[in-house]
């Protein structure tokens, strides 16, 4: 079955020395105390090669937040989901909805990263999630329904390889929330159009995860839903104290 997963997302924060030390402390907490869950933190690319040799990669999976959409070759200031891998990092974000509204990432250009980081043996952490304007005209199934298009050219077996996030963009840093219905709900609508396309296996076997202001004080009634397997967390990832607290919504 899926795995239950607490993934961090730092976004561009923390220069590389602060980066570091939350790195070392964060595998500190979870060696004393160990996870009942996986647990990834997803850097700047820049830190990348100096987190992955100081955490025991059998308690924290190291990421990047993006890649090039693009194999190699002259793309400056790009980096590649084969440079990513070289560092020692597994998972790579894709598909946020800050790259997705900042950097004008469309279906497309994500199809093609989605193929890189699975041709560079890294796990996807594919986000999906409707704006407010979406979500108040009722609109979250088909915005959902038409971002899956990326990853829904996959073969089923490169389909098993990925991990989904459902980010509702109105509950991204705001302090605003999903209910646990709100997120259960479109987290089974999900995964039913995964079931169409996939089958139920590979449906049962895709973890999904929730992001969008998760705190200790709402993950455990969050992810105590039957499909929501996990978070993917911004700003809480940022202090270990929050972190953990969240890891150990699963304990
Ligand atoms: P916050 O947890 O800060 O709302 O961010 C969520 C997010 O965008 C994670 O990718």
């Amino acid at each position: 079955m899926r795995k239950n997963i607490v993934a961090g997302n730092w976004k561009m924060n923390k220069n590389l020395q602060e980066g570091i030390a939350l790195a070392k402390e964060l595998n500190e907490a979870l060696t004393a105390d160990k996870p009942n869950c996986d647990v990834v933190i997803c850097t700047p690319f820049i830190h990348l090669a100096s987190v992955t040799p100081i955490v025991d990669e059998a308690i924290i999976g190291v990421g990047a937040e993006n890649c090039a959409d693009k194999v190699s070759g002259a793309y400056t200031g790009e980096v590649s989901a084969e440079m990513v891998a070289s560092t020692g990092a597994k998972y790579v974000i894709l598909g946020h909805s800050e790259r997705r509204s900042y950097y004008g990432e469309t279906v497309e250009i994500l199809e093609e990263k989605v193929k890189l980081a699975l041709a560079n043996n890294l796990t996807p952490i594919f986000c999906i999630g409707e704006v407010l304007e979406e979500r108040q005209a009722e609109k979250q199934n088909e915005v959902v329904a038409a971002q899956l298009a990326s990853v829904f050219t996959l073969s089923a077996e490169d389909f098993g390889k990925i991990i989904l996030a459902y980010e509702p963009v109105w509950a991204i840093g705001t302090g605003l929330t999903a209910t646990p219905e709100q997120a259960q709900d479109i987290h089974a609508y999900i995964r039913s159009l995964i079931v169409e396309k996939y089958g139920q296996e590979v449906a049962d076997n895709c973890s999904i995860l929730y992001g969008g202001s998760c705190k200790p004080s709402n993950a455990k009634e969050l992810f105590a839903n039957p499909d929501v397997d996990g978070g993917l967390i911004g700003g809480a990832a940022l202090k270990v104290s929050d972190f953990k607290g969240i890891i150990d919504a699963f304990k």
